[in-house]
């Protein structure tokens, strides 16, 4: 889990550091995502699976939230998605 951001910022270039910012809050969400569903995974108390699995959740929504943000900033990969979704669509 990250407890510190697993880049040097300071060897980023300043119009690039929006982006990585964003990538590594997209890891981040992933990783909360990974642990709490593993947690949900390891109880037997259903109340607890659901608050886990609820807050799970949410954290796609964030994962959702980074990457629209991060399409807008980067926008290459905006462009690499649309040719992704357009050449998974044929
Ligand atoms: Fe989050």
């Amino acid at each position: 889990m990250f407890s510190e951001i697993p880049i040097d910022l300071k060897a980023i270039e300043p119009e690039d550091i929006d982006k990585e910012v964003l990538r590594v809050a997209i890891m981040a969400e992933f990783d909360a995502i990974n642990a709490y569903e593993q947690m949900a995974s390891m109880t037997d108390d259903q109340d607890l699976k659901t608050i886990l699995l609820d807050i799970a959740r949410e954290e796609k929504i964030h994962v959702a939230m980074f990457q629209t943000v991060l399409m807008e900033t980067d926008t290459e990969f905006l462009k690499v998605m649309a040719e992704y979704s357009l050449a998974k669509e044929c």
